[in-house]
């Protein structure tokens, strides 16, 4: 039974959320024996109370009724009416990063029209690939130009985040900012070993600030003067959506292998990454890289970044409704370890940064543990027990899971895993 319990009740937290404080207003939590008493949603039990017994009551009740509960209390809901979507492939570079990688840039026409919002794909295969190969699909904080150094890779003219250390003037992208980010993407190694490495900027999708949503694909569905439902999409739905449309894009390559690809995401974007695996079955492999609060990690523990901490933070990443449970965590239908479920049967991986208090290691490790139960339904192995691995172990079955020594960050040692995750999954080129 797939039920925690914490013991150790914090008397301090119980009080300030008697009090209604704001969830802003208090210091962050990082200590175990402080957590609040807790309870975890069964997945495996529906609304009505029921067990859930096999894999086709799973798949035709419980999932859809989770999904439900995620789009209307966490992530908004995504505008049904979609089938506009266009591509232009804009230039192809056979021998890309001195003859190792074949290189795409592919245009995406959201709404179809030229003059609507677009989001850029770059794509790198390996050179002359013998068939379709299997890929990663993975959205960037910088634009595609700071993922490499290249100086052809044509520079994002999007709104970016001011940072001029970075290379980010005026909310403009700058030379400067150019392969500022090309550490985490090891686009060189992806490709020697069989797979491709799509990317997209994820402000073509959705600029991340509180604009009230005006701007990005968010003011191109919502009819003028129309009032936002409590439910409508935040950005990180957004975003999840911008990876299904990439996705769309994919499955017209024929030179990649569109049952074949992993989405993967970092931070925002893990969450980002979770949502759009749950939300589009297509992903066959989904990854989450550091992801924690509303992301992998379960919000009842209340370590780290809280639901009511990263509302006041970042209004726009959720739906309305999610802010009803600021400080009330145990009152939410559901928890993280249920969003892993849904990406059930399918390879899902989910990794933690020791020096990563801010998104729970521990959190991210247990949602993974406790979405065990949905894989053993599915006849899929999870991770064994509810320890969590050494530090720089990877552990892996058709559920993985590491701790890295080291920051919030993506790695080479983060890469390096996911690219063995894949291989025993995806099976290379
Ligand atoms: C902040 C935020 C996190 C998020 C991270 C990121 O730290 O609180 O929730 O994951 O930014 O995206 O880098």
């Amino acid at each position: 039974m797939n039920v925690v319990r914490v013991f150790v009740v914090s008397i301090a937290l119980i009080s300030l959320s008697g009090a209604c404080i704001q969830a802003f207003d208090f210091e962050p939590n990082y200590d175990e024996s402080q957590i609040p008493l807790y309870e975890l949603p069964d997945p495996l039990v529906t609304g009505a109370g029921q067990k859930v017994v096999d894999a086709r009551q799973w798949r035709e009740q419980r999932r859809p009724e989770i999904l439900e509960l995620f789009r209307t209390h966490v992530y908004g809901r995504r505008p049904a009416s979609l089938e506009a979507t266009s591509f232009e492939l804009i230039r192809v570079t056979p021998d890309a990063l001195g003859g190792k990688a074949l290189r795409k840039e592919v245009r995406v026409y959201f709404t179809g029209e030229k003059d609507g919002p677009t989001m850029d794909l770059l794509i790198h295969l390996p050179p002359q690939p013998i068939g379709p190969v299997p890929l990663f699909l993975a959205l960037n904080f910088g634009g595609n130009h700071s993922i490499h150094a290249d100086a052809t890779i044509p520079l994002s003219t999007s709104w970016m985040r001011d940072n001029q250390a970075k290379g980010y003037v005026d909310h403009r992208a700058t030379e400067a900012s150019r392969g500022n980010a090309a550490r985490r993407w090891p686009i060189e190694l992806i490709v020697s070993r069989g797979y491709g490495l799509a990317t997209a900027y994820y402000g073509d999708i959705d600029p991340d600030f509180d604009d009230g949503f005006q701007n990005g694909v968010h003011a191109a569905f919502q009819a003028a003067g129309q009032q936002r439902k409590p439910d409508d999409w935040g950005s990180i739905a957004t975003w999840a959506w911008g990876l299904s449309r990439a996705m769309d894009y994919l499955e017209t390559d024929e030179q990649v292998d569109h049952r074949r690809v992993a989405v993967m995401g970092h931070s925002r974007l893990g969450k980002t990454a979770l949502w759009a695996g749950a939300e589009d079955e297509r992903f066959a492999l989904v990854i989450s890289n550091d992801s924690g609060c509303g992301g992998a990690a379960l919000s009842r523990r209340r370590i780290g970044e809280t639901v009511g901490r990263i509302n006041e933070v970042f209004p726009h990443w959720f739906c309305g409704n999610f802010k009803q449970y600021n400080l009330q965590e145990n009152k939410l239908p559901v928890d993280q370890h249920m969003l892993l479920a849904l990406m059930a049967p399918r390879p899902v991986y989910v990794a933690s940064a020791a020096e990563d208090r801010w998104a729970d290691p521990q959190g991210e490790f247990l949602s993974a543990y406790h979405a065990g139960p949905i894989y053993h339904l599915l006849g899929k192995p999870a991770l064994p027990e509810s320890k969590m691995p050494e530090i720089d172990h990877p552990m892996m079955t058709t559920v993985g899971y590491h701790i890295r020594s080291g920051k919030h960050d993506v790695t080479e040692f983060d890469w390096r895993a996911y690219l063995a995750f894949a291989d025993k999954h995806l099976g290379g080129q």
